[in-house]
């Protein structure tokens, strides 16, 4: 293949244009750069200079081949605006959006000139969309390259043919997969399953991509047909194998989403019409059925949580008004090398932070850094760093059973026992080692920072940092400040939570905090209907249908009983009656049968701890020789979720939180809110707060003292007002 010649005539483009274009020997490059903006995504402007770009290309014949590339150090294309989806009116509009995004595609495959999508970073939904008409596509081999579909997840589906030319070039089976799960696929994996045809180093990414152009356009590089591997083609080529495949993806769909989700089922249909009828059929579907999905209220909570993560992803943290400038965290101590002060170290290493991490014994530091490695160790097990980088990051870690290497520390969090003296004692401890500047944060799960504070010198320098757990899957930290924590500690504490990747929604002071204070009534109501004779089955099933993703028994299996009756505890000490506990909860944690980690719970769990069915010996504990009562779906949820809505409304109230968007975060990352309900407040104005007050009197009628309305909600009601206006 020969190279470009070094004295190729330069064409550019007007300044300020989202995409720019150079000729170089005979080869258009096509820049993608919004400006001002982080990241490159599909807004109107791009598709428009596209457009023109495309019709220049064909009108001059001096150029035989194109690249498509990006002038962003991690992105390629991100995708559409989803600014854009929110305009959309009604059905016809998106319908008419996704059919601008096929006819945008479709110029580009139907070039005069061959085009490649040279690709270094994230090339993700139309960007992979636009990728996949390319006559040629090459990939980067940095960790930054990572091809994905993900519209799903915002309740849509691909709109600018990805539902038809993925399948076509990777197999029905591989398409699927990438398309109902979003899945992240990295440049090595592409070439493997022939989403890309080619993998550089990115410094030679420009130039291969301008020499495949040129090869292309002079017909001396031609595309060999390959798709899925034999067995995917031998499918997808036979009718009866290829409705296999569909049946089985609907099935498992189903299975998942319990009739929630619709977008998936709209994906597979749009595939399979593709596939059975030919591409114009399959593309007509599938802007039909975008159209659709784009004006579903799933699709609106869902795209409203993508706003609101975004939106706290840019937030300091600070009341309005207020500035402080962040630290940076080079140096973490933890405390405690239990489960959770594991779980925080092999995420901070993983982020290059140097930790420190003490306990009062070499046998738990062992125990602790075997969890940290096991934790790093499964990103090298999945090929997603090398042995190298694996060393290097467990060379950040050390342990201690003293405060040895303390003085440098930035931040030190404490996850010791849940127990106000030892957490007093610690506090103390670690204030006469560390520097005056240094930052103390909790883990504690509901004693009141407030407390703990009250034996430090600098309370300024104190507040909480309730990481959740497996700290490395959850993606939620609750920062919590008291009202002495200086503005700069909250600012750096959540500037360092979201150095680890974290949603960070902010705080203010009380027994459990924000998340426990909603997740007790939930489970206590669980635990209600438990003592009422309701099945372990039925309840876990209930909400589970409802679109959590695990029930509330499973939950408090998978918490711990005695964490979870500890919290119980605090909150009825503090709030009362509502937060009675039930004797289900209060006689299996008499009985030592903690859940999961205890090998003994409410359900069975095996050696290794696996789960098994329901274990039928816990009734004889909590209420030997009882009758079993049926209660209608419709009925355990609504006593369980609305026990939660009442107290995240109150929540808000007392202005634990601060606003009905960080409540919504919370509840849907920190306990798995249903997400295509938008969280607890989303949902109240969605019931209707009149509807919802009604329901809760009910209630409160039958349970009197558990469900009496949050005062917020009789006032709002009262002025017609709504969470979100
Ligand atoms: P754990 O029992 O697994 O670990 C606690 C560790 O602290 C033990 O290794 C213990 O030896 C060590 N320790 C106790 N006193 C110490 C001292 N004075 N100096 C040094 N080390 C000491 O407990 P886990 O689950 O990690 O919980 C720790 C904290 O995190 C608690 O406050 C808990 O409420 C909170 N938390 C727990 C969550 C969970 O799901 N387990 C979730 C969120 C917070």
């Amino acid at each position: 293949m020969t190279g470009v010649a070094p004295d190729s005539t330069m064409i550019r483009t007007p300044d300020g244009a989202p995409v720019t274009m150079d000729v170089e020997g005979g080869v258009a490059i096509l820049t993608i750069d919004l400006v001002n903006e982080p990241v490159n995504i599909i807004t109107r402007a791009v598709r428009e200079s596209l457009m023109e770009l495309f019709d220049r290309i064909d009108r001059d014949e001096s150029i035989k081949g194109a690249v498509l590339i990006s002038g962003k150090p991690d992105t390629f294309l991100a995708g559409a605006d989803i600014e854009e989806f929110t305009q959309l009116r009604d059905v016809e509009d998106a319908t008419r959006l996704s059919r601008d995004g096929q006819a945008l595609v479709e110029n580009l495959e139907k070039a005069r000139v061959p085009f490649v999508a040279a690709i270094h970073g994230a090339c993700m939904g139309g960007g992979l969309e636009s990728a996949l008409a390319c006559r040629w596509r090459i990939a980067s081999n940095d960790p930054k390259t990572i091809l994905a579909l993900p519209e799903v997840q915002l309740g849509i589906i691909p709109g600018a043919g990805g539902t038809q030319r993925l399948p076509r070039l990777i197999g029905v089976r591989a398409a699927l997969d990438m398309i109902l799960t979003s899945k992240n696929v990295r440049a090595k994996k592409a070439l493997q399953i022939g989403l890309v045809d080619e993998m550089v180093h990115p410094a030679i990414l420009r130039r291969i991509a301008i020499d495949r152009a040129l090869a292309l356009g002079e017909g001396r590089l031609k595309r060999t047909a390959r798709s899925g591997g034999a067995s995917g083609l031998l499918l997808d080529s036979n009718p009866i194998g290829r409705r296999v495949v569909f049946k089985k993806a609907r099935e498992e769909t189903e299975k998942k989403t319990h009739g929630n989700f619709p977008a998936p089922l709209a994906a597979i249909q749009a595939v399979e019409t593709g596939m059975t009828h030919g591409m114009p059929a399959g593309l007509r579907e599938e802007s039909r059925l975008f159209g659709e999905m784009a004006v579903t209220d799933v699709s609106k909570q869902l795209i409203f949580l993508f706003f609101a993560t975004t939106a706290l992803k840019k937030d300091n943290g600070l009341l309005p008004g207020h500035t402080a400038m962040p630290v940076a965290i080079e140096k973490l101590g933890i405390i405690g090398s239990g489960f959770m002060g594991a779980g925080i170290a092999g995420v901070a290493i993983q982020k290059g932070t140097i930790v420190r991490m003490k306990d009062s014994d070499w046998s738990r530091i062992g125990k602790g850094l075997s969890a940290i490695s096991s934790v790093v160790k499964e990103r090298l097990t999945k090929h997603q760093i090398t042995r190298v980088q694996y060393a290097d990051t467990m060379s950040l870690v050390t342990g201690t059973i003293d405060y040895s290497g303390f003085a440098s520390a930035d931040l030190v969090i404490e996850a010791v026992f849940e127990d106000l003296d030892v957490k007093h004692a610690v506090l103390r401890e670690v204030e006469e080692v560390v520097k005056p500047q240094a930052i103390f944060a909790t883990n504690t799960s509901t004693i009141p920072v407030t407390r703990i504070a009250e034996v430090s010198r600098r309370p300024e320098r104190v507040l909480g940092m309730h990481f959740f757990s497996p700290v490395n899957k959850m993606p939620l930290l609750e920062v919590i400040v008291t009202p002495r924590t200086s503005d700069a500690v909250t600012a750096t504490a959540v500037s360092y939570g979201k150095k680890l990747g974290k949603t960070v929604i902010v705080v203010n002071d009380a027994p459990g905090f924000y998340v426990n204070r909603i997740l007790t009534p939930y489970i206590g109501e669980a635990g209600r209907l438990l003592d009422e004779g309701v099945t372990i089955e039925a309840i876990d099933k209930a909400l589970v249908d409802f679109g959590f993703p695990v029930g509330p028994v499973t939950l408090v299996d998978e918490v711990g009983l005695d964490i979870a009756g500890e919290v119980g505890h605090i909150m009825f000490e503090e709030y009362g009656e509502r937060f009675e506990q039930p004797r289900a909860l209060r006689s299996v944690i008499d009985a030592g049968r903690f859940g999961r980690k205890s090998r003994k719970g409410f359900y069975v769990y095996d050696e290794a701890g696996r789960k098994g069915g329901v274990d039928s010996t816990v009734y004889e504990i909590f209420a030997p020789g009882r009758q079993t009562a049926d209660l209608a779906e419709e009925e355990i949820q609504r006593r369980t979720v609305f026990a939660m809505l009442n107290e995240a409304a109150r929540c808000l109230e007392d202005e634990i939180i601060r606003s009905p968007r960080d409540g919504d975060v919370g509840a849907v990352f920190g306990i798995g809110f249903p997400p295509f309900r938008g969280g607890p407040f989303r949902y109240m104005d969605n019931l209707g707060l009149d509807a919802l007050l009604q329901q809760l009197d009910d209630l409160n009628v039958r349970f009197p003292g558990r469900f009496e309305a949050a005062p917020i909600l009789l006032q709002m009601a009262r002025s017609s007002a709504r969470f979100y206006p």
